[in-house]
Formats: structure tokens, sequence, C-alpha cells
């Protein structure tokens, strides 16, 4: 793990928290890294520049333009410049200009100009951080791919107690030194991922489906791209669609739309994981047009559809690993590894309907992953982002066994 010769971007808002990012400067440059600091105008009335800017060994900006010099501080240069871009503590209203790609600050305007990773460290009251608008604005800044550490736990500024803490400096520089140490594991490795639910039509305007939100195969998607692979998401009807310049999205509809565009690209794939809650049936046949009420009952006929993961796991070379998911009320382990033998799957990812914190629509998940031979290993309940670490984490593990 090192920072050092890392360029890093530290980005302040005006939260009680600021004051601890001296520390974390501190640390970084006692470990051979480059930092540079970008204000906003609220965060100056938390710490003063010169503190940071003596820490930091170097100039800290927060304006566009410094009216004593007559100097223009160019963002997209900043942004350019860094190896990584962090901002913490993040207020709520600087979360919202990021989130909806407000630039009316050096600080909003250097995050939509960097390329580098970004990392966020939310910082809040209790209620303001269980506000929905925030959490929904945080879901936003993830699905940009901006890694959200979710907020600590403990005393707040307020007196209040709960989730809304800054994390700790010598935290953050952990997890900054093993992101810029580890940055991309998976560079030049394609992976391919279904996810979400399918829509099996009934007639134009209803379907067959289930409460699938994607949320597990986005998250592991978005974090294969930020280690560095390709990623080629066959995505069913969602309400988000997450964005990343190595993220190649394909939406399909029904479960044979997403058969013929899995199977278009599994060939050419190293990793292959089977997230998508596939309509196990359809119709056999879609009425042209509404259906009208017509008596008590109606009887729908409905036909088998092409298990995915199965018919490409007859088709997995040497070297492709699959990985599944399985989903169950009961005998859980059991069903899983059946599941595992017959799809030809290298893991499979159980999640069980009934532990708290886990399955659709949530997100947190709580899961065990099956691999054959080894003793299942049980998550916490953790974020799905973290699941989906862990998740890719395990298949970097297994691979070198399935060559
Ligand atoms: N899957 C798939 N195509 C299908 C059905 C399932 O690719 N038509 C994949 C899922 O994405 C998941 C795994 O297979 O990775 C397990 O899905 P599940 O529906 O639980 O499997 P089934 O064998 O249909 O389970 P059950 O026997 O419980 O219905």
């Amino acid at each position: 793990m090192s920072v050092q010769h890392k360029k890093i971007l530290i980005g302040i808002t005006g939260g009680i928290a600021a004051y601890k990012v001296a520390t974390l400067i501190r640390l970084l440059i006692k470990h051979g890294a480059e930092v540079k600091v970008v204000m906003t105008a609220s965060a100056l009335d938390f710490i003063t520049p010169l503190t940071l800017a003596t820490l930091a060994k170097g100039p800290v900006y927060s304006d566009f333009y410094d009216k004593k010099t007559g100097v223009w501080h160019n963002h997209v240069e900043l942004g350019l410049w860094a190896d990584l871009m962090l901002v913490a503590p993040l207020t709520a209203n600087t979360l919202a200009k990021m989130a909806h790609g407000q630039s009316d600050n050096l600080l909003t305007a250097t995050y939509l100009s960097a390329r580098c990773p970004i990392v966020v460290s939310p910082a809040m009251d209790l209620d303001m951080y269980r506000h929905p608008s925030v959490t929904q604005n945080l879901d936003t800044l993830r699905s940009h791919g901006v890694t959200v550490l979710d907020a600590g736990t403990g005393e707040l500024a307020s007196g209040l107690s709960g989730q809304g803490r800054m994390r700790e400096p010598e935290e953050l520089f952990e997890i900054l030194s093993d992101l810029l140490s580890n940055r991309e594991p998976l560079a030049g490795k394609r992976v391919l991922i279904t996810a979400g639910p399918t829509q099996e039509a009934i007639d134009p305007v209803r379907y067959i489906s289930n409460h699938s939100s994607g949320k597990m195969g986005i998250a592991i998607a978005l974090q294969a791209a930020m280690q560095g692979a390709e990623v080629d998401l066959v995505l069913g009807p969602t309400s988000y669609t997450p964005s990343h310049p190595r993220i190649h999205v394909t939406h399909v509809r029904s479960a044979e739309e997403m058969f013929q565009a899995a199977a278009a690209i599994h060939e050419a794939c190293d990793i292959a994981v089977f997230s998508a809650a596939v309509a196990d049936y359809s119709p056999v046949k879609t009425a042209d047009q509404k259906l009208k009420k017509d008596g008590d009952s109606l009887r729908i006929e409905l036909k088998k559809n092409t298990d995915i993961a199965q018919t490409l796991g007859m088709r997995k070379r040497p070297g492709q690993l699959h990985i599944g998911f399985a989903l169950e009320t009961e005998n859980e382990t059991t069903y899983a590894l059946e599941k595992l033998e017959r799809k030809r799957f290298d893991m499979v990812v159980l999640n069980s309907l009934r532990d708290e914190g886990a399955g659709f629509q949530k997100d947190t998940n709580k899961v065990t992953y099956l691999v054959a031979g080894q003793v299942p290993q049980v998550s916490d309940v953790l974020p799905k982002t973290e699941i989906a670490k862990q998740i890719l984490e395990i298949a970097q593990k297994l691979r070198p066994q399935s060559n």
C-alpha cells in the first residue's frame, strides 16, 4: 500500500469535520504523496487555507480567479492533474450539486472535469443524512462510479448521536492508499453481467415480471469498471442505469432478448456474472391488442424460458469464470449447491430472504459465498457496493484454479 508520488486532490466543503482533513493531509505528505486542495467558500469558515497550504506544501484554491494576483485557477487542469480526488467532508449541499452537474464553484467544476477515481466521505447531521433526497443523491453518485464512503456512526456536532460522521483521517488514509496501490486489478479483462428483472409481455400493456431492482448487478458492474475491466452489462428494465466509460449497457426487456444479448458477448468475456432475476416462464402467445376483461377468470399459457446461465454454462471455455446467484427461502445451501453444479458456476452467491437486510430493492445485502469444495463464507449485512467488492475479490482468487 503506497501513496508515494501519487497526486491527490482534496476537496473540502463546509462542515465541522473539515478540521480533520488537516491530519489526513499531514499523513499523505508524510508518505510521499503530492496534495492539492480545493475549498468551497463555506469551508473557509471552518479551517484556514493557511493551515492547509502549510501542511500540503502548496497552494490551496477556493475560487476560479485570484483577485490579488490575477491568476486564473484552471479547473480542467486540476481535474486532469489528480490520480484521485477525495471530497471530505461532503455536505448535503455539495452532494446535491455533484449529483446534478452544477458547477457554480471551483470544487464542483473540478469534479466535473476530473477523469480520475473520485471518493467522497459525507458528513451530515443524523436527519439530513437519512433524508430521501440525500439518499437518492448518494445513489446517483454511486451510479456515476463515485466511491461513496458511508458515514460513520457516533456523536454528531449537533449533539445527536447516529450515522453522519465523516470517516476518521487515519481511515481515509488507509482507504486512499488501498485504492491507489491496487487500482486496476481487472485491467484487460472483459466482464459480462446480466442484471435486473425481465418483463414477459402478455399484451401491449401488461407483462409478467418480478421485484428485482438490478442494484446488485449494477454495483458489480461499477466495481468491475473501477477495477479496470471492460464491462458488458445486459440490463433488464430498471429505474437506473450506471454511467461509466468502461460500462457498455445493452438494454433488454424479455428473457429471450437478454439471452440473445448475453450469448453474443459471452464468447469474448473472461468473467460472467449472472445476477439477473430472469422470469422463468413467458406467455406462449403475446396478444397483439390489449386483452379485454372477459369472464371471471383468465388463463394464460406459459412456456419455459431459456436458462441463460445454464445454456452459457455449457459453452464455458477453459479459463472463463461463471458466477451465479441463488435466492432461496428454504433449504438454502442444498438448493444453491445444486445450482452451482447444474449451471456449471464457479461460485454461487446465495441470498436468503430469511436474512434481515437482504433482498430485493434494498441497498444492503447479506450473502453466503459458495464455491465447490470450499467452506461457505457468510458476509455481514453490508452495502451492495461492499458485497460487489467481495464477489470480485473472491473471483480473482478463483481464476488461477479454473484455468
Ligand atoms: N438464471 C438465468 N436464466 C434463467 C433463470 C435463472 O440466467 N432463465 C440465473 C440467474 O441469473 C441466477 C441463477 O440462474 O444466477 C439462479 O436463478 P434461479 O431463478 O434461482 O434458478 P432456478 O434454477 O430457476 O431456480 P428454481 O429452481 O428455484 O426456480
